[in-house]
């Protein structure tokens, strides 16, 4: 019995997939275009790849009802993945960000917005709840209402927010937050900047 739960979760996690997100499109009419797809389904050992193609733009994980605010700001000690701000020029200067999906976030929900267009609908989702009310339909117009052009806070206006994240066009500073937060982040199985993770999975379930 046990072995063939084994078996089975090493079948699936065999036929792991890459799913990208491509991260650019036309970014001056349309914020939904940034993410796309704004929305993908990800089983465990598939990794979910944001894929900085066009402009500047970031994938930074938030919560449903705080759309463009980080995780860990809404909702401590929460953190998440955050990429910063990435700038991909044309397609000459590409990079990426996987989050690979592990047995401890399997369930979640991430939802995730841009720095750039969060205001515009520039927002998405993976593994959203199919049962649940939180749709991506929602959180865009959460998104829109929070922080869009006719959002009421002055706070709001994107002027006076570009600054309060990192411009830095490293990868991650979630792995160097501290100690609470750290382990927040790793039980929901965020481990950035490589792929590495997944043949630690495998390994795990052959042991
Ligand atoms: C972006 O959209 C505008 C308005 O529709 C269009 O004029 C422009 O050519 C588009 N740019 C790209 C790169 O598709
Ligand atoms: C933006 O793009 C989305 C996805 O293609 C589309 O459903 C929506 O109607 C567009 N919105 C506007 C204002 O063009
Ligand atoms: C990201 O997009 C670029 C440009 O379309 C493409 O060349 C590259 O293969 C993509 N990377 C991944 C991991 O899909
Ligand atoms: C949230 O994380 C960012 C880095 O990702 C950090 O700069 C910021 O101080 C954190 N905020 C809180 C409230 O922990
Ligand atoms: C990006 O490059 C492609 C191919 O050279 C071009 O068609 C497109 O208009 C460019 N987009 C922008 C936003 O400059
Ligand atoms: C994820 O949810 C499904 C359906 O509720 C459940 O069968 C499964 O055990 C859960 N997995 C984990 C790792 O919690
Ligand atoms: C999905 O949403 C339903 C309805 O709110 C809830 O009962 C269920 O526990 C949720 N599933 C997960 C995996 O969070
Ligand atoms: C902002 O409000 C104006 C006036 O009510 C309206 O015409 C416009 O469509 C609104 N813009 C957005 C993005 O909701
Ligand atoms: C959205 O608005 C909230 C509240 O004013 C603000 O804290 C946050 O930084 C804004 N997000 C962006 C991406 O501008
Ligand atoms: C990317 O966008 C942010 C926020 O608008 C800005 O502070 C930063 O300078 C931009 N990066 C580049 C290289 O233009």
């Amino acid at each position: 019995m046990r072995v063939a739960v084994v078996v089975a979760s090493l079948l699936a996690a065999v036929s792991a997939k890459n799913i990208i997100i491509t991260v650019g499109g036309n970014t001056t009419t349309n914020g939904s275009l940034v993410f796309q797809p704004q929305e993908v389904h990800a089983e465990l050992g598939d990794a979910v790849i944001f894929n900085f193609t066009l402009g500047n733009h970031t994938a930074t994980e938030s919560s449903f009802a705080q759309p463009c605010t980080p995780i860990n700001e809404s909702i401590t000690p929460m953190n998440g993945f955050d990429s910063n701000f990435r700038l991909a020029g044309n397609g000459s200067n590409p990079s990426i960000l996987p989050v690979p999906i592990l047995i401890q976030n399997v369930n979640t929900t991430f939802w995730f917005y841009d720095v750039n267009t969060c205001g515009e609908g520039g927002v998405g989702v993976i593994n959203a709840n199919d049962s649940s009310t939180e749709t991506l339909a929602g959180f865009v117009r959460n998104a829109i209402r929070l922080n869009g052009t006719n959002a009421t806070s002055s706070s709001a206006a994107p002027s006076s927010t570009g600054g309060s994240v990192s411009g830095s066009s490293t990868s991650s500073s979630s792995s160097s937050a501290n100690p609470s937060t750290t382990s927040s982040a790793a039980q929901r199985g965020v481990v950035l900047g490589g792929l590495g993770v997944l043949p630690m999975v495998l390994a795990a379930l052959v042991l």
